[in-house]
């Protein structure tokens, strides 16, 4: 039978179909480890080590969505977090796991797109660092109502994402709407957030306890800090 567009899902896979598929890019993306990019650095995100210090969460489980090389999931497993860190790209989750059996950890890193997973109230803690301001916008929906249901009642989700405005860091150019990326087929490097949209995007599950810019962190220090991020942290309705 031809493509035919039955349910929800059909319809979100027609409208996948209209894009490279992410792996194609991050795969490669990861590929050469020297390349000068700031989040290969093996360093937590300021914001979370913060949360942490302040006493604003506290160890427990934890799910890292989109987690790259796993620095954040590193850090939250040597604060006493049991870790589940979940991405796409093979290669990321391989260099994630060879640094964490270098340090003799125990995370459980997976190669598996979020819109796979089915947690269901198992997380006190949820972590998205930049995976979604990579996410097509119909795939919104599907990912924070995940979110949602992963976390146990009252249990916090963190999120760091581009904020408009830095174009010249090679992250959001042009500063597309959710229309524009289905007009020109593109994220163009991933999306940029306005207060208004995040606060709009998230308040309907969450109630918002921080929402920041990141710090910019020396070359030299602990943690990783730039200023195009906007950092933020929600507590499960
Ligand atoms: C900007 S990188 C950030 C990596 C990591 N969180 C960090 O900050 O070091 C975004 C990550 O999201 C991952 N990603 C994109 N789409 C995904 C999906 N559908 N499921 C799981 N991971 C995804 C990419 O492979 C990439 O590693």
């Amino acid at each position: 039978m031809e493509k035919t567009i039955k349910n929800v899902e059909d319809l979100y896979a027609m409208l996948d179909s209209q894009f490279r598929a992410s792996e194609q890019f991050w795969d490669p993306f990861y590929s050469d480890r020297e390349r000068p990019v700031p989040f290969f650095h093996n360093k937590p995100d300021e914001n979370l080590q913060s949360y942490l210090s302040r006493g604003l969460i506290q160890p427990g489980r934890a799910m890292e969505l989109g987690c790259g090389p796993g620095r954040n999931a590193i850090f939250l497993h040597r604060n006493g977090f049991k870790v589940d860190a979940f991405d796409i790209s093979q290669v990321a989750i391989d260099w994630a796991k060879e640094r964490a059996s270098e340090l003799t950890y125990n995370i459980h890193f997976q190669c598996q797109s979020v819109f796979e997973l089915k947690p269901n109230e198992e997380y006190d803690l949820v972590y998205d660092s930049g995976c979604l301001h990579g996410i097509l916008p119909h795939r919104r929906i599907q990912y924070l109502k995940m979110i949602y249901s992963g976390l146990k009642p009252g249990g916090y989700f963190g999120l760091t994402c581009f904020a408009p405005g830095f174009g010249d860091v090679g992250g959001p150019e042009f500063n597309l709407s959710d229309w524009d990326v289905y007009e020109v087929n593109s994220m163009k490097g991933g999306l940029a957030f306005t207060e208004e949209k995040i606060r709009y995007l998230l308040s309907d599950y969450f109630e918002c306890i921080e929402l920041r810019m990141m710090n910019e962190m020396d070359k030299d220090s602990d943690l990783f800090g730039v200023p195009f991020l906007w950092t933020s942290l929600w507590r499960k309705k």
